[in-house]
């Protein structure tokens, strides 16, 4: 059986119903001011677990824990004077901190995917908050998207990405940013960006001096894998137009007009905002692939570009030979294939 998921407007009782089925262990997903989550109790191994089968994710690959407030995070995680100048200056909203697990935590050790370290934010959106209200427990959400694939900024994205994996999804429209939070690594002597975001390097840098950018070099956070936030076909990047069988996508006034434009003022917040609701547009429009007008490696435009030539870079051990069918297995965080295991715990609740 393969039930279609309820998507909800995110309601004072839809969320707090959506809290009671967190309680139960089942996901709900829902808005944040970045990208839609998929929200499991992050106390519940179980629960956490789903998310995993849900989005068809290696268990190597960690969660971002989110909480109402810094005070929430001190439960959980060592926060030093960095962490809280961090907190302080920029939450609730689109950073994530990595920090020291504390011994006492309950936090399911899933969600660090064994690591002694936890990613931890607050988001800025009233329907996430409210569900953390209510749930009063710390959500784990990786963003609702299939994994390997480009993030989803509304409930229809969620619902066309997940589909039956999710049981709930609560409808709270478009979210505002579009791109997902910045991963800074307090755990080492040096700060350091894991993942570029919806809060800037030169905003972390005003407050926290130089900070190390995301390098090559040994893994330390999954979202720096080359290939990730695919879309199904292939993007070619710094397009002036479409080339045969692309559909282009548009940046600032020099875009033609009658392409999708992810802003045609050339405004870096408008442009993320606009990036995964217009990637998924065109890929399901796309014949052969889609070709991207550039975009200013400044500000936002940094987390912009980092998802675009992610999703760009060839497979790994791609060759020429590969065809278009085998691409959706290509992504290299989706790892071994998982099967999609619905929920097993009763809804005897409803
Ligand atoms: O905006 C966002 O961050 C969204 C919304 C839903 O909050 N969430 C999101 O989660 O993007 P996810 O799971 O798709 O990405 C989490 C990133 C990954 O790159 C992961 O590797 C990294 O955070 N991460 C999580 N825990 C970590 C840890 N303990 N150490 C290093 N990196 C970690
Ligand atoms: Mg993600």
């Amino acid at each position: 059986m393969s039930p279609t998921p309820d998507v909800r407007f995110a309601t004072r009782a839809a969320i707090a119903e959506a809290a009671r089925r967190i309680r139960d262990g089942v996901l709900v997903a829902f808005p944040t001011e970045t990208v839609y989550g998929l929200g499991a109790d992050a106390w519940n191994d179980r629960a956490v677990a789903r998310v995993f089968e849900a989005k068809g994710r290696p268990s190597f690959n960690p969660l971002i824990v989110h909480v109402p407030d810094s005070a929430a995070a001190e439960v959980d995680v060592d926060v030093d004077d960095r962490a809280r100048r961090l907190m302080d200056a920029f939450w609730p909203g689109p950073l994530t901190l990595v920090l020291s697990r504390r011994a006492t935590s309950r936090l399911s050790r899933l969600v660090s995917a064994g690591l002694d370290t936890v990613a931890i934010r607050a988001p800025d959106h009233p329907v996430a908050l409210a569900l953390l209200h209510d749930a009063g427990r710390p959500i784990a959400a990786p963003s609702a998207n299939p994994s390997g694939a480009i993030s989803a900024t509304s409930a229809a994205d969620v619902a066309r990405g997940l589909g039956d994996c999710v049981p709930l999804i609560l409808d709270g429209g478009s979210c505002p940013i579009g791109v997902e939070s910045t991963v800074v690594d307090l755990t080492r002597p040096e700060p350091a960006i894991l993942r570029p975001g919806g809060v800037t390097a030169e905003e972390l840098e005003a407050l926290l001096g130089p900070l190390a950018r995301p390098a090559e070099g040994p893994l330390t956070s999954p979202g720096q894998l080359s290939r990730h936030y695919a879309p199904r076909h292939p993007l070619r990047l710094d397009a002036l137009c479409a080339g045969e069988g692309e559909v282009l996508l548009g940046f600032g006034p020099a875009s033609p007009a009658d392409v999708l434009n992810l802003s045609s003022s050339g405004d870096l917040r408008e442009a993320a905002a606009n990036l995964f609701a217009m990637l998924h547009r065109l890929d399901r429009l796309a014949p052969r692939g889609i070709a991207v007008m550039p975009i200013p490696e400044m500000g936002l435009g940094r987390a912009i570009n980092d998802r675009l030539r992610r999703a760009s870079a060839p497979p790994p051990n791609a060759t020429p030979d590969d065809s278009q069918r085998d691409r959706n297995h290509w992504d290299d965080e989706r790892g071994p294939s998982l099967p999609c295991v619905l929920p097993d715990i009763s809804d005897d609740g409803e």
